[in-house]
């Protein structure tokens, strides 16, 4: 088999076939295929498209290309979830509790943030002692005995996808729907679940800016979770705001601990909620959406799940006393408000702006190997639908830097103020099953 010729069949618009793809994936990884043939291909999946049979080639490609993870040492359907890129999405850390209280398996793998976007991992590294490298055999035992844990990703998995996304990040082919969607999917797949809720983001802030398009990369993961065995749910919501009023590490997690008494902010908490739900379901603790909703709403509602978030924290090692005492362990050198130079009501606030000034606080990474400052963040005072006058505070900027200014201006052109009242805003658009 040459790469050529399967660039050429591509390039004319043809289905390539499963041998085709796994030659093209593997002779990538080895560097027997060279970047700019892979480019080529990368382009021409761009503009030809890939039927749903390639696309789920492809997954499985990119899932062969490395180690998966055997779970089958865990007792029950393991139900995992993924984000596409959220700003001030701390979900995961809400589920978790509320998944082991339901007696579901929750076997966690997460990343680091980059860029604009944070990283579970880096949100709960912020608390004193939470250890995340854990042995795999630790790993499976705390969910079999506890239904929770969270390990970073340190194994060798899917290095096609990794490899690939490297080379699309700068051949101007992310933005593909199969290659999302594959890329993806390869990684969950790669990591063990069995089961798997979606939260694909569409909005200022998302890879995917209309809702056309969510729904179209939405319905490609769960066809590929058909195609593959994973039972799969994929919520499409709203990113033309970062989710709550919380962006960066520490502070996100005690506005997880808030959510968790029941005292979130609305967006997140049906957010948080609706994902919550369909993992239920999946997971099988009940027979509809509407059953899961009512009772994770009572349990957020009763106490419970704060108290099963301390015993998380303290199965990992970590120090929870925090939640308690209501202490601040991390406290920024500085605490700047940012006010608005117009009077109205906030229409958006790029979510991909705020993640960005976070970023540049402290609270994110430009490059893999940057320390984190754990007290570093936003807090967002006024979001969508909030009225604003001059001179009003639209959020706060924590950092220990002595130098805000273009955090400042970024963060601020991220809000657009408006004269007019917009409607409210849908949190939820749509569910794919
Ligand atoms: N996230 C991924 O993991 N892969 C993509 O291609 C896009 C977003």
């Amino acid at each position: 088999m040459r790469m050529v010729d399967l660039i050429e069949k591509k390039k004319d618009g043809l289905e390539l076939s499963r041998e085709e793809i796994e030659f093209a994936v593997k002779g990538y990884v080895k560097d027997e295929i060279p970047d700019y043939q892979m480019s080529a291909m990368l382009m021409a999946i761009y503009f030809r498209g890939m039927s749903r049979k390639e696309t789920a080639d492809l997954t499985t490609a990119y899932v062969n290309s490395g180690d998966r993870i055997d779970l089958s040492g865990i007792k029950g359907i393991k139900v995992d979830k993924h984000s596409s890129g959220g700003v001030g999405d701390k979900i995961s850390l809400i589920v978790i509790p509320l998944m082991a209280i339901l007696g579901i398996p929750v076997a966690k793998m997460s990343g680091r943030g980059l860029g604009h976007t944070g990283g579970t991992i880096d949100k709960l590294e912020s608390i004193p002692g939470f250890k995340t490298e854990l042995s795999l055999k630790v790993f499976i035992d705390n969910v079999n005995r506890y239904k929770m844990a969270i390990v970073s990703q340190s194994a060798n998995l899917t290095p096609g996808d990794k490899k690939t996304y490297a080379l699309r990040d700068v051949t101007g082919t992310v933005d593909s729907i199969p290659l999302i969607a594959s890329s993806i999917m390869s990684k969950k797949i790669a990591s063990g679940a069995d089961a798997l809720v979606l939260d694909v983001k569409v909005g200022s802030g998302a890879f995917m800016k209309s809702l056309g398009e969510a729904r179209e990369l939405a319905e490609a993961m769960v066809q590929i979770g058909k195609d593959t065995g994973i039972k799969t749910v994929a919520i499409i919501t709203n990113m033309d705001q970062p989710l709550g009023h919380q962006v960066g590490n520490f502070n996100e997690v005690l506005e997880a601990v808030e959510v968790l008494k029941g005292k979130g902010a609305e967006d997140e908490v049906e957010v948080a909620l609706a994902i919550a739900g369909h993992m239920a379901v999946l997971g099988g603790a009940f027979d509809t959406f509407e059953e899961a909703q009512a009772r994770l709403r009572h349990i957020l509602n009763s106490g419970a799940a704060v108290e099963k978030f301390v015993e998380f924290i303290e199965i990992q090692g970590g120090d929870a006393s925090f939640i308690r005492s209501g202490k601040a362990i991390h406290r920024p050198k500085h605490d700047i408000e940012v006010k608005s130079d117009f009077e109205g009501y906030v229409k958006s606030i790029m979510a991909e702006l705020i993640g960005r000034g976070a970023m540049l606080l402290g609270a994110g990474r430009k490059r893999k190997e940057d320390a984190i400052e754990y007290a570093a963040g936003i807090t967002l005072v006024k979001k969508t639908g909030d009225k604003v006058g001059i001179g009003e505070t639209l959020c706060i900027l924590h950092t220990n830097l002595d130098d805000w200014t273009e955090a400042s201006e970024i963060v601020k052109s991220a809000y657009a103020i408006d004269r007019n009242a917009p409607e409210k805003i849908k949190y939820i658009y749509d569910v794919v099953r």
